[in-house]
């Protein structure tokens, strides 16, 4: 039995009013034999049941209620998570990151629906974005549906993501990354940038997904991180978190739960676990974004859209 799966689970502290309760089999991100997750699969008849239905849904409008409901002005939250760490630069006092996860371009979000999203990021002027994961829902082409809007997104150091489950349908993630590349947001596949702030230093490290990627290289990944450096990770599963708390990163930023997305007890049971919005495991805090788009059904309730933006602070 690894290190992991011993661990006494944690506490999850609930940050708000509305942090759905902790569902699944389990309340904390735990994983066994390293970072990776075993993927959940559903069935062939599961499938085409949850494609019809939404196929359904985008011939009544789907994507226009979605939009309307979720992602105008007014419609999806701002989260301001404050991140105190021990020991920060003054140069990196109120670094800022923006983040925007699980968008899931497709039937309910296209072109022009994250436009008031973008907006409001570019308004809150980040040091970074981070993109946390799944652009897609079925085809790799869905994500240049959002590329123009994200394209728009403005940064001091620019725009990185990692990807997610969805990311790697047919193994064409690939040309998710080139394409974005061109429009200068670079995917950090088990890699690492640093940032330079004056004294201080940033070291952005983003991690394939723990379910789908071929290759989950947790220490590859962090290679080029150094002592003093601020690590803040990637990972779009929040289910590797202690991996990389115990590793001594400052921030994890994940997504892939959607929040609960329709958080009712069933339909609790057909999502990935949601752990909550912000869990400190010792030194590190872990944010999980609601994230800005659905699967299956252009509906979210008690579970609405979120942009994250994390500001670090000296403790
Ligand atoms: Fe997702």
């Amino acid at each position: 039995m690894s290190d992991l799966a011993r661990d006494p689970p944690r506490a999850v502290r609930r940050e708000r009013e509305d942090t759905p309760a902790p569902v699944g089999r389990e309340c904390v991100p735990s994983c066994e034999g390293g970072a990776r997750v075993p993927p959940r699969r559903h069935s062939a008849l599961r499938m085409r049941t949850f494609e019809t239905i939404e196929r359904l849904f985008v011939m009544c409008g789907g994507r226009r209620f979605y939009r309307a409901r979720h992602l105008a002005p007014g419609r999806f939250l701002v989260r301001e998570e404050l991140v105190r760490v021990a020991g920060l630069a003054p140069d990196l006092a109120g670094f800022t990151i923006a983040q925007l996860s699980d968008l899931h371009a497709g039937p309910f979000l296209g072109g022009g629906d994250l436009a008031e999203v973008v907006a409001r990021v570019n308004a809150a002027a980040p040091d970074v974005v981070a993109i946390t994961g799944d652009l897609i829902t079925r085809k790799w082409e869905e994500a240049l549906l959002v590329l123009p809007d994200l394209a728009r997104l403005e940064s001091r150091f620019g725009t990185f993501a990692v990807f997610g489950n969805h990311d790697y349908k047919d193994r064409r993630e690939g040309r998710i990354a080139a394409a974005y590349a061109e429009h200068g947001i670079r995917f950090l596949r088990n890699a690492c940038q640093r940032i330079d702030v004056g004294r201080g230093t940033i070291a952005l490290v983003g991690v394939e997904d723990l379910e789908e990627g071929k290759i989950v290289d947790v220490d590859g990944a962090r290679r080029d991180v150094r002592p003093g450096d601020v690590e803040v990770v990637l990972c779009h599963n929040p289910m590797g978190a202690r991996v990389f708390a115990r590793a001594g990163c400052a921030v994890i930023l994940a997504g892939h739960t959607h929040g609960g997305q329709v958080d009712l007890p069933w339909f609790r049971t057909l999502g990935p676990q949601h752990p909550g919005l912000r869990i400190d495991l010792g030194a590190t805090s872990l944010i999980v974004s609601r994230g800005l788009g659905v699967v299956g059904v252009p509906l979210r309730y008690r579970a609405p859209t979120d942009v994250v933006i994390v500001k670090l602070e000296p403790a």
